[in-house]
Protein backbone atom coordinates (compact mmCIF):
# COMPACT_ATOMS: atom_id res chain seq x y z
CA UNK A 1 0.00 0.00 0.00
CA UNK A 2 1.31 3.22 -1.01
CA UNK A 3 -0.21 5.51 1.79
CA UNK A 4 0.22 8.73 3.66
CA UNK A 5 1.69 8.32 7.27
CA UNK A 6 -2.12 8.95 8.98
CA UNK A 7 -3.76 6.40 6.60
CA UNK A 8 -1.86 3.84 8.62
CA UNK A 9 -0.69 4.09 11.87
CA UNK A 10 -0.23 3.94 15.65
CA UNK A 11 -1.31 6.68 17.88
CA UNK A 12 -0.71 6.42 21.50
CA UNK A 13 -2.87 8.68 23.48
CA UNK A 14 -0.83 10.68 26.32
CA UNK A 15 -3.06 12.20 29.54
CA UNK A 16 -0.34 14.47 30.39
CA UNK A 17 -1.58 15.00 33.98
CA UNK A 18 -1.34 10.85 34.53
CA UNK A 19 1.72 9.99 32.27
CA UNK A 20 4.82 10.85 34.18
CA UNK A 21 5.41 13.41 36.74
CA UNK A 22 9.11 14.83 36.03
CA UNK A 23 9.27 17.87 38.94
CA UNK A 24 7.49 15.68 42.08
CA UNK A 25 4.46 17.91 42.35
CA UNK A 26 2.27 14.73 41.82
CA UNK A 27 0.57 15.68 38.73
CA UNK A 28 2.23 14.32 35.23
CA UNK A 29 3.86 17.34 33.30
CA UNK A 30 5.69 18.03 29.68
CA UNK A 31 8.76 17.10 31.10
CA UNK A 32 7.35 13.53 31.98
CA UNK A 33 6.42 13.27 28.02
CA UNK A 34 10.23 14.12 27.29
CA UNK A 35 11.84 12.01 29.68
CA UNK A 36 9.54 9.09 28.34
CA UNK A 37 10.31 9.56 24.73
CA UNK A 38 12.25 6.91 24.24
CA UNK A 39 9.75 4.59 26.13
CA UNK A 40 6.94 5.25 23.52
CA UNK A 41 9.42 5.02 20.65
CA UNK A 42 10.57 1.55 21.56
CA UNK A 43 6.86 0.55 21.52
CA UNK A 44 6.50 2.03 18.00
CA UNK A 45 4.16 4.46 17.78
CA UNK A 46 3.79 6.97 15.59
CA UNK A 47 2.35 9.82 16.94
CA UNK A 48 1.15 10.55 20.25
CA UNK A 49 -1.87 12.87 21.28
CA UNK A 50 -1.66 14.94 23.73
CA UNK A 51 -4.85 15.86 26.01
CA UNK A 52 -4.91 19.61 26.87
CA UNK A 53 -1.92 20.75 29.05
CA UNK A 54 -3.09 24.53 28.48
CA UNK A 55 -3.44 27.19 31.35
CA UNK A 56 -6.71 25.98 33.09
CA UNK A 57 -8.20 26.18 36.10
CA UNK A 58 -8.99 21.85 35.78
CA UNK A 59 -11.73 22.21 36.22
CA UNK A 60 -12.36 19.53 33.78
CA UNK A 61 -9.16 18.57 33.74
CA UNK A 62 -7.96 20.66 31.46
CA UNK A 63 -10.66 20.42 28.55
CA UNK A 64 -11.65 24.35 30.28
CA UNK A 65 -9.09 26.34 28.89
CA UNK A 66 -8.54 30.04 30.15
CA UNK A 67 -5.50 30.45 27.75
CA UNK A 68 -5.29 28.48 24.48
CA UNK A 69 -1.71 29.81 23.68
CA UNK A 70 0.11 29.09 26.60
CA UNK A 71 0.76 25.89 29.38
CA UNK A 72 -0.78 25.55 32.40
CA UNK A 73 2.22 25.98 35.08
CA UNK A 74 1.36 22.54 36.69
CA UNK A 75 2.26 21.12 33.21
CA UNK A 76 5.53 23.27 32.09
CA UNK A 77 6.17 25.91 29.82
CA UNK A 78 6.41 26.78 26.29
CA UNK A 79 10.06 26.09 25.80
CA UNK A 80 9.38 22.91 27.75
CA UNK A 81 6.44 22.05 25.27
CA UNK A 82 9.15 23.34 22.19
CA UNK A 83 11.70 20.90 23.92
CA UNK A 84 9.16 17.81 24.25
CA UNK A 85 7.88 18.80 20.85
CA UNK A 86 11.72 18.30 19.13
CA UNK A 87 12.69 15.04 21.27
CA UNK A 88 9.57 13.37 19.95
CA UNK A 89 10.50 15.04 16.69
CA UNK A 90 14.14 13.31 16.63
CA UNK A 91 12.44 10.24 17.85
CA UNK A 92 10.05 9.93 14.46
CA UNK A 93 7.21 10.41 16.60
CA UNK A 94 4.25 13.14 15.50
CA UNK A 95 2.69 15.00 17.96
CA UNK A 96 -1.02 15.57 17.78
CA UNK A 97 -2.71 18.39 20.37
CA UNK A 98 -5.76 18.61 21.36
CA UNK A 99 -7.94 21.81 20.51
CA UNK A 100 -10.90 22.93 22.59
CA UNK A 101 -13.28 25.00 20.30
CA UNK A 102 -16.88 24.04 21.73
CA UNK A 103 -16.34 25.98 25.10
CA UNK A 104 -13.85 28.10 27.15
CA UNK A 105 -13.19 28.07 31.09
CA UNK A 106 -14.67 30.29 32.42
CA UNK A 107 -11.59 31.80 33.81
CA UNK A 108 -10.63 32.65 29.92
CA UNK A 109 -10.08 36.76 29.15
CA UNK A 110 -13.19 36.85 26.90
CA UNK A 111 -15.60 35.51 29.41
CA UNK A 112 -13.85 37.71 31.94
CA UNK A 113 -14.90 40.37 29.69
CA UNK A 114 -18.16 39.18 29.07
CA UNK A 115 -18.71 39.04 32.76
CA UNK A 116 -18.17 42.66 33.36
CA UNK A 117 -20.18 44.01 30.09
CA UNK A 118 -23.74 44.35 29.74
CA UNK A 119 -26.16 42.01 28.00
CA UNK A 120 -26.19 42.63 24.24
CA UNK A 121 -22.40 43.77 24.43
CA UNK A 122 -20.09 42.49 22.24
CA UNK A 123 -18.20 40.42 24.82
CA UNK A 124 -21.07 38.62 25.70
CA UNK A 125 -22.16 37.93 22.04
CA UNK A 126 -19.28 35.57 21.96
CA UNK A 127 -21.09 33.07 24.13
CA UNK A 128 -24.49 32.40 24.56
CA UNK A 129 -26.65 34.68 26.71
CA UNK A 130 -29.80 34.74 27.11
CA UNK A 131 -32.03 37.16 29.05
CA UNK A 132 -33.86 35.60 32.13
CA UNK A 133 -37.68 35.99 31.94
CA UNK A 134 -38.42 38.32 34.90
CA UNK A 135 -41.99 36.85 34.89
CA UNK A 136 -40.37 33.09 35.05
CA UNK A 137 -36.75 33.49 36.64
CA UNK A 138 -36.14 29.96 37.11
CA UNK A 139 -37.18 28.82 33.67
CA UNK A 140 -33.90 28.61 31.75
CA UNK A 141 -33.92 29.50 27.99
CA UNK A 142 -34.80 25.82 27.31
CA UNK A 143 -34.75 22.03 28.53
CA UNK A 144 -31.05 21.46 27.18
CA UNK A 145 -29.27 19.33 30.26
CA UNK A 146 -25.66 19.59 31.03
CA UNK A 147 -23.78 16.36 29.77
CA UNK A 148 -22.25 16.27 33.31
CA UNK A 149 -25.70 16.38 34.76
CA UNK A 150 -27.75 19.50 36.15
CA UNK A 151 -29.42 22.06 33.51
CA UNK A 152 -26.87 23.38 30.80
CA UNK A 153 -27.89 26.84 31.86
CA UNK A 154 -26.01 28.99 34.20
CA UNK A 155 -27.17 32.63 35.61
CA UNK A 156 -25.03 35.64 35.62
CA UNK A 157 -24.28 37.03 39.53
CA UNK A 158 -26.79 39.61 38.86
CA UNK A 159 -29.45 37.29 37.68
CA UNK A 160 -30.25 39.24 34.48
CA UNK A 161 -29.28 36.59 32.24
CA UNK A 162 -28.42 32.89 31.46
CA UNK A 163 -25.41 31.39 29.82
CA UNK A 164 -25.09 28.56 28.40
CA UNK A 165 -22.40 25.47 29.03
CA UNK A 166 -23.15 21.96 27.90
CA UNK A 167 -20.18 20.83 30.10
CA UNK A 168 -19.50 22.12 33.94
CA UNK A 169 -20.44 25.83 34.58
CA UNK A 170 -17.39 26.50 34.29
CA UNK A 171 -16.78 25.45 30.72
CA UNK A 172 -19.81 28.40 29.04
CA UNK A 173 -20.07 27.46 25.51
CA UNK A 174 -18.59 29.62 22.52
CA UNK A 175 -21.36 31.54 19.95
CA UNK A 176 -19.70 30.38 16.71
CA UNK A 177 -22.43 32.32 14.61
CA UNK A 178 -20.05 35.39 15.84
CA UNK A 179 -17.26 36.05 13.15
CA UNK A 180 -14.31 36.86 15.76
CA UNK A 181 -14.98 33.49 17.77
CA UNK A 182 -14.06 31.65 13.70
CA UNK A 183 -11.14 34.20 13.79
CA UNK A 184 -9.83 33.70 17.03
CA UNK A 185 -9.77 29.57 16.27
CA UNK A 186 -8.13 30.14 13.25
CA UNK A 187 -5.05 32.03 14.65
CA UNK A 188 -4.83 29.72 18.02
CA UNK A 189 -4.65 27.10 15.13
CA UNK A 190 -1.92 28.91 13.27
CA UNK A 191 -0.77 29.77 16.45
CA UNK A 192 -0.01 25.61 17.38
CA UNK A 193 0.94 24.94 13.36
CA UNK A 194 3.77 27.38 13.75
CA UNK A 195 5.25 26.07 16.74
CA UNK A 196 5.84 22.62 14.46
CA UNK A 197 2.44 20.45 15.58
CA UNK A 198 1.72 17.86 13.53
CA UNK A 199 -1.92 17.66 14.19
CA UNK A 200 -5.46 18.38 16.33
CA UNK A 201 -7.66 16.56 17.92
CA UNK A 202 -10.75 18.23 17.88
CA UNK A 203 -12.71 18.02 21.04
CA UNK A 204 -16.60 17.74 21.09
CA UNK A 205 -16.14 18.62 16.95
CA UNK A 206 -19.84 17.49 16.89
CA UNK A 207 -21.09 20.81 19.35
CA UNK A 208 -19.92 23.83 18.06
CA UNK A 209 -23.15 24.78 16.20
CA UNK A 210 -26.68 24.76 17.95
CA UNK A 211 -29.91 24.73 15.95
CA UNK A 212 -31.38 28.28 15.25
CA UNK A 213 -33.48 29.30 17.83
CA UNK A 214 -32.22 26.53 20.69
CA UNK A 215 -34.97 24.49 20.28
CA UNK A 216 -35.56 22.06 23.44
CA UNK A 217 -34.48 18.38 23.10
CA UNK A 218 -37.05 15.55 23.62
CA UNK A 219 -37.49 13.28 26.26
CA UNK A 220 -36.19 15.37 29.93
CA UNK A 221 -33.32 17.20 27.44
CA UNK A 222 -30.76 14.81 28.92
CA UNK A 223 -28.14 13.14 26.86
CA UNK A 224 -25.02 11.26 27.11
CA UNK A 225 -21.45 12.19 25.83
CA UNK A 226 -20.78 8.92 25.05
CA UNK A 227 -23.51 8.10 23.26
CA UNK A 228 -24.94 8.32 19.55
CA UNK A 229 -28.27 10.08 20.59
CA UNK A 230 -29.25 13.32 18.26
CA UNK A 231 -30.02 16.52 19.93
CA UNK A 232 -29.97 20.15 18.55
CA UNK A 233 -26.70 20.97 19.86
CA UNK A 234 -25.16 18.08 18.58
CA UNK A 235 -23.97 16.87 14.90
CA UNK A 236 -25.96 20.16 13.14
CA UNK A 237 -24.98 20.35 9.80
CA UNK A 238 -23.35 24.24 9.79
CA UNK A 239 -20.40 22.45 11.82
CA UNK A 240 -19.10 21.55 8.57
CA UNK A 241 -18.96 25.00 7.42
CA UNK A 242 -16.33 25.44 10.36
CA UNK A 243 -13.85 22.41 9.04
CA UNK A 244 -14.15 23.62 5.35
CA UNK A 245 -12.82 26.32 6.61
CA UNK A 246 -9.70 25.14 8.51
CA UNK A 247 -8.79 22.49 6.24
CA UNK A 248 -7.21 25.25 3.85
CA UNK A 249 -5.28 26.72 6.71
CA UNK A 250 -3.74 22.85 8.12
CA UNK A 251 -3.09 22.54 3.96
CA UNK A 252 -0.92 25.50 3.89
CA UNK A 253 1.79 24.14 6.09
CA UNK A 254 3.97 21.08 4.96
CA UNK A 255 4.46 17.86 6.43
CA UNK A 256 1.32 16.32 6.00
CA UNK A 257 -0.32 17.54 9.19
CA UNK A 258 -4.19 16.10 10.28
CA UNK A 259 -7.23 16.76 12.12
CA UNK A 260 -8.92 14.10 14.01
CA UNK A 261 -12.39 14.37 15.52
CA UNK A 262 -13.79 13.61 18.49
CA UNK A 263 -17.77 13.39 16.57
CA UNK A 264 -20.34 11.56 18.29
CA UNK A 265 -22.63 11.12 15.88
CA UNK A 266 -26.28 8.54 15.58
CA UNK A 267 -24.78 6.84 12.61
CA UNK A 268 -21.69 6.31 10.97
CA UNK A 269 -22.67 7.63 7.71
CA UNK A 270 -22.85 10.82 10.10
CA UNK A 271 -19.30 10.68 11.37
CA UNK A 272 -18.25 9.90 7.54
CA UNK A 273 -19.39 13.31 6.37
CA UNK A 274 -16.78 14.83 8.74
CA UNK A 275 -14.20 13.00 6.46
CA UNK A 276 -15.15 14.43 3.41
CA UNK A 277 -11.68 15.39 1.17
CA UNK A 278 -12.66 19.26 2.04
CA UNK A 279 -13.09 18.17 5.89
CA UNK A 280 -11.07 16.19 8.27
CA UNK A 281 -8.92 13.38 8.29
CA UNK A 282 -9.85 11.11 10.70
CA UNK A 283 -12.68 10.83 13.10
CA UNK A 284 -12.21 8.82 16.16
CA UNK A 285 -14.89 5.47 15.53
CA UNK A 286 -16.25 4.69 19.23
CA UNK A 287 -18.08 1.99 17.86
CA UNK A 288 -15.87 -0.54 19.45
CA UNK A 289 -16.06 1.09 23.13
CA UNK A 290 -19.85 0.40 22.61
CA UNK A 291 -19.66 -2.57 21.87
CA UNK A 292 -19.19 -6.12 23.46
CA UNK A 293 -16.40 -8.50 23.25
CA UNK A 294 -18.62 -10.45 21.06
CA UNK A 295 -17.60 -11.67 17.69
CA UNK A 296 -20.78 -10.56 15.50
CA UNK A 297 -20.40 -7.38 16.94
CA UNK A 298 -16.57 -6.74 16.15
CA UNK A 299 -17.39 -8.09 12.65
CA UNK A 300 -20.37 -5.23 12.35
CA UNK A 301 -18.37 -2.58 13.57
CA UNK A 302 -15.32 -3.32 10.91
CA UNK A 303 -17.96 -3.49 7.84
CA UNK A 304 -19.50 -0.63 8.99
CA UNK A 305 -16.38 1.77 9.58
CA UNK A 306 -14.74 0.09 6.23
CA UNK A 307 -18.11 0.66 4.17
CA UNK A 308 -18.48 4.15 5.38
CA UNK A 309 -15.11 5.51 4.84
CA UNK A 310 -13.94 4.20 1.80
CA UNK A 311 -16.84 5.93 0.53
CA UNK A 312 -15.07 9.03 1.45
CA UNK A 313 -11.69 8.59 0.83
CA UNK A 314 -10.75 8.25 4.34
CA UNK A 315 -8.81 5.88 6.66
CA UNK A 316 -10.57 4.05 9.17
CA UNK A 317 -9.71 4.48 13.12
CA UNK A 318 -10.44 1.91 15.97
CA UNK A 319 -10.33 2.57 19.54
CA UNK A 320 -10.77 0.80 22.96
CA UNK A 321 -10.47 2.75 25.69
CA UNK A 322 -9.61 6.61 26.30
CA UNK A 323 -9.59 9.31 29.04
CA UNK A 324 -13.61 8.83 28.87
CA UNK A 325 -14.66 5.42 29.00
CA UNK A 326 -13.98 2.59 31.40
CA UNK A 327 -10.50 0.70 30.29
CA UNK A 328 -11.37 -2.28 28.27
CA UNK A 329 -10.08 -4.94 30.56
CA UNK A 330 -12.62 -3.93 32.98
CA UNK A 331 -15.72 -4.00 30.18
CA UNK A 332 -14.52 -7.17 29.48
CA UNK A 333 -14.90 -8.87 32.44
CA UNK A 334 -12.00 -7.61 34.67
CA UNK A 335 -8.91 -10.41 36.10
CA UNK A 336 -7.79 -12.90 33.61
CA UNK A 337 -10.38 -12.85 31.53
CA UNK A 338 -10.28 -9.33 31.08
CA UNK A 339 -7.36 -8.84 30.12
CA UNK A 340 -7.10 -12.42 27.95
CA UNK A 341 -9.87 -10.83 26.32
CA UNK A 342 -7.94 -7.43 25.76
CA UNK A 343 -4.97 -8.56 24.39
CA UNK A 344 -7.26 -10.04 21.80
CA UNK A 345 -9.39 -7.75 20.92
CA UNK A 346 -5.93 -5.12 20.79
CA UNK A 347 -4.60 -8.21 17.88
CA UNK A 348 -8.03 -8.09 16.12
CA UNK A 349 -7.69 -4.15 16.16
CA UNK A 350 -3.63 -3.74 14.98
CA UNK A 351 -4.61 -6.52 12.24
CA UNK A 352 -6.73 -3.87 10.81
CA UNK A 353 -6.44 -1.27 8.71
CA UNK A 354 -6.19 2.05 9.39
CA UNK A 355 -5.14 3.85 12.50
CA UNK A 356 -5.21 1.86 15.81
CA UNK A 357 -5.42 4.51 19.06
CA UNK A 358 -3.64 3.23 22.31
CA UNK A 359 -4.62 5.27 25.10
CA UNK A 360 -1.97 4.98 27.89
CA UNK A 361 -1.54 2.35 30.11
CA UNK A 362 -3.39 0.22 28.09
CA UNK A 363 -0.35 -1.60 27.22
CA UNK A 364 0.30 -2.75 30.47
CA UNK A 365 -3.24 -3.96 30.70
CA UNK A 366 -3.99 -1.58 33.19
CA UNK A 367 -7.49 -1.74 34.77
CA UNK A 368 -10.29 0.32 35.77
CA UNK A 369 -9.73 1.34 39.25
CA UNK A 370 -13.38 1.65 40.28
CA UNK A 371 -13.27 1.83 44.14
CA UNK A 372 -11.52 5.39 44.86
CA UNK A 373 -12.90 7.32 47.70
CA UNK A 374 -15.36 10.26 46.72
CA UNK A 375 -12.92 12.66 48.37
CA UNK A 376 -10.30 12.17 45.51
CA UNK A 377 -12.31 12.02 42.62
CA UNK A 378 -12.22 15.10 40.27
CA UNK A 379 -14.46 14.33 37.19
CA UNK A 380 -17.43 16.74 37.37
CA UNK A 381 -19.48 14.13 36.21
CA UNK A 382 -19.17 13.13 39.72
CA UNK A 383 -19.60 16.01 41.81
CA UNK A 384 -22.64 17.32 39.33
CA UNK A 385 -24.24 14.02 39.93
CA UNK A 386 -23.91 13.92 43.68
CA UNK A 387 -22.03 10.80 42.94
CA UNK A 388 -24.92 9.06 41.31
CA UNK A 389 -22.73 8.52 38.14
CA UNK A 390 -19.26 7.72 39.00
CA UNK A 391 -17.41 9.65 36.34
CA UNK A 392 -14.32 9.35 34.86
CA UNK A 393 -11.39 9.43 36.99
CA UNK A 394 -11.09 5.66 37.22
CA UNK A 395 -9.46 5.43 34.11
CA UNK A 396 -6.93 8.09 35.04
CA UNK A 397 -4.84 6.87 37.74
CA UNK A 398 -1.79 7.89 37.03
CA UNK A 399 0.79 5.43 35.65
CA UNK A 400 3.21 2.78 37.23
CA UNK A 401 6.28 2.86 36.09
CA UNK A 402 8.35 1.00 39.02
CA UNK A 403 7.19 -1.56 41.69
CA UNK A 404 7.70 0.57 44.56
CA UNK A 405 7.96 4.21 45.39
CA UNK A 406 5.47 6.50 46.82
CA UNK A 407 3.46 6.54 42.96
CA UNK A 408 5.69 3.86 41.41
CA UNK A 409 7.44 5.59 40.02
CA UNK A 410 5.08 7.96 38.40
CA UNK A 411 6.94 10.59 40.39
CA UNK A 412 9.02 10.87 43.72
CA UNK A 413 5.56 12.15 45.25
CA UNK A 414 2.11 10.33 45.79
CA UNK A 415 0.31 11.02 42.33
CA UNK A 416 -3.29 12.90 42.14
CA UNK A 417 -5.09 10.32 42.49
CA UNK A 418 -4.17 7.20 44.27
CA UNK A 419 -2.72 3.79 42.36
CA UNK A 420 -4.43 0.47 43.60
CA UNK A 421 -3.13 -2.50 45.47
CA UNK A 422 -0.67 -4.80 42.78
CA UNK A 423 -0.20 -1.89 40.36
CA UNK A 424 3.49 -2.79 40.92
CA UNK A 425 3.07 -5.71 39.14
CA UNK A 426 1.36 -4.13 36.50
CA UNK A 427 4.31 -1.65 36.25
CA UNK A 428 6.79 -0.79 33.20
CA UNK A 429 9.62 -2.21 35.25
CA UNK A 430 7.90 -5.52 36.34
CA UNK A 431 6.71 -5.98 32.72
CA UNK A 432 9.96 -5.05 30.92
CA UNK A 433 12.28 -8.53 30.90
CA UNK A 434 9.30 -10.60 31.21
CA UNK A 435 8.28 -12.10 27.29
CA UNK A 436 4.80 -12.93 27.46
CA UNK A 437 3.86 -9.45 29.68
CA UNK A 438 1.58 -7.23 27.76
CA UNK A 439 4.16 -4.58 27.33
CA UNK A 440 6.00 -7.00 25.63
CA UNK A 441 2.81 -8.24 23.51
CA UNK A 442 1.90 -4.44 22.70
CA UNK A 443 5.73 -4.15 21.85
CA UNK A 444 5.85 -7.38 19.09
CA UNK A 445 1.86 -6.71 17.25
CA UNK A 446 2.95 -3.41 16.85
CA UNK A 447 6.09 -3.97 15.30
CA UNK A 448 4.69 -6.71 13.39
CA UNK A 449 2.21 -3.66 11.89
CA UNK A 450 4.68 -1.67 11.03
CA UNK A 451 6.99 -4.60 8.91
CA UNK A 452 3.72 -5.97 7.20
CA UNK A 453 2.93 -2.53 6.09
CA UNK A 454 3.42 -2.30 1.98
CA UNK A 455 2.01 -5.48 1.95
CA UNK A 456 -1.38 -5.21 3.73
CA UNK A 457 -4.20 -4.38 1.08
CA UNK A 458 -5.91 -1.73 2.97
CA UNK A 459 -9.03 -3.70 3.52
CA UNK A 460 -9.93 -7.39 5.34
CA UNK A 461 -11.65 -10.63 3.56
CA UNK A 462 -13.50 -12.34 6.05
CA UNK A 463 -12.82 -16.16 6.01
CA UNK A 464 -14.95 -18.88 6.94
CA UNK A 465 -15.45 -20.56 9.88
CA UNK A 466 -17.60 -22.59 11.30
CA UNK A 467 -17.60 -21.50 14.80
CA UNK A 468 -19.85 -18.21 14.80
CA UNK A 469 -17.74 -16.99 17.87
CA UNK A 470 -14.60 -17.28 15.43
CA UNK A 471 -13.73 -14.32 13.22
CA UNK A 472 -10.83 -15.02 10.79
CA UNK A 473 -9.37 -12.48 8.12
CA UNK A 474 -6.85 -12.10 5.75
CA UNK A 475 -5.17 -8.39 5.17
CA UNK A 476 -3.32 -8.99 2.53
CA UNK A 477 0.06 -9.67 4.88
CA UNK A 478 -1.87 -12.03 7.56
CA UNK A 479 -4.69 -14.21 8.40
CA UNK A 480 -5.78 -12.67 12.24
CA UNK A 481 -8.17 -15.20 13.69
CA UNK A 482 -9.83 -14.19 17.32
CA UNK A 483 -12.02 -16.57 19.24
CA UNK A 484 -14.17 -14.37 21.02
CA UNK A 485 -15.96 -17.56 22.85
CA UNK A 486 -14.58 -19.26 26.27
CA UNK A 487 -14.03 -22.73 24.83
CA UNK A 488 -11.01 -24.14 22.52
CA UNK A 489 -11.34 -24.12 18.98
CA UNK A 490 -9.64 -25.97 16.55
CA UNK A 491 -8.26 -23.48 13.50
CA UNK A 492 -6.22 -26.47 11.87
CA UNK A 493 -8.14 -25.55 8.67
CA UNK A 494 -6.94 -22.26 8.84
CA UNK A 495 -2.93 -22.95 9.62
CA UNK A 496 -2.46 -24.95 6.92
CA UNK A 497 0.21 -23.94 5.39
CA UNK A 498 0.63 -20.93 7.28
CA UNK A 499 2.83 -20.40 10.84
CA UNK A 500 2.43 -18.25 13.57
CA UNK A 501 3.87 -14.88 13.78
CA UNK A 502 1.73 -13.93 16.95
CA UNK A 503 -0.24 -15.17 19.29
CA UNK A 504 -2.36 -13.90 22.71
CA UNK A 505 -2.15 -17.85 24.25
CA UNK A 506 -0.39 -20.73 23.21
CA UNK A 507 -1.96 -22.62 20.16
CA UNK A 508 -1.36 -26.09 20.46
CA UNK A 509 -2.44 -29.46 18.20
CA UNK A 510 -4.58 -26.37 16.26
CA UNK A 511 -6.19 -25.21 19.04
CA UNK A 512 -6.82 -21.72 19.49
CA UNK A 513 -7.97 -21.06 23.67
CA UNK A 514 -11.10 -19.16 24.22
CA UNK A 515 -10.46 -15.54 24.67
CA UNK A 516 -7.79 -15.32 22.54
CA UNK A 517 -6.69 -14.34 18.63
CA UNK A 518 -3.32 -15.57 16.20
CA UNK A 519 -1.91 -14.12 13.62
CA UNK A 520 -0.48 -16.62 10.81
CA UNK A 521 1.65 -15.85 8.02
C1 LIG B 1 -13.40 15.26 26.26
C2 LIG B 1 -13.79 15.16 27.70
C3 LIG B 1 -14.27 16.52 28.14
C4 LIG B 1 -15.38 17.06 27.24
C5 LIG B 1 -15.59 18.52 27.43
C6 LIG B 1 -14.75 15.53 25.66
O1 LIG B 1 -15.29 14.91 24.78
O2 LIG B 1 -12.80 14.13 25.74
O3 LIG B 1 -12.77 14.69 28.51
O4 LIG B 1 -14.76 16.44 29.44
O5 LIG B 1 -15.06 16.87 25.90
O6 LIG B 1 -14.52 19.24 26.90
Amino acid sequence: MDLKWWQDTVIYQVYPRSFKDGNDDGMGDLPGVTERMPYLAALGVNAIWLSPFYTSPQNDAGYDVADYRDIDPRFGTLADFDHMLKTAHDNDIRIIVDVVPNHTSSDHAWFQAALQASPGSRERERYHFHDVDPSDPDTPPNNWQSIFGGRAWSKTDDGKQWYLHLFDSSQPDLNWDNPEVKAEFESILRFWLDRGVDGFRIDVAHGMVKAPGLPDTGGDGSIEMIGTTQAPFFDQDGVHDIYRSWRPIIDEYDGDRIFVAEAWTDSAERRALYLRPDELHQAFNFDLVLADFQAEAFQTAVDTEIANNSGVGAPCTWVLSNHDVQRHVTRYGDGEVGLARAHAATAFLLGLPGVVYVYQGEELGLNEVLDLPADVRQDPTFHRTGGEQIGRDGCRVPLPWENSGPSLGFGDASGWLPQPEGWGEKSVAAQEDDPNSTLNFYRRAIALRHETRAERSGTVSWLPHSKSDVLAFDNGALVSVTNFGSEAVSIADLMEGREIALSTQAVENGNLPGNAAVWLK
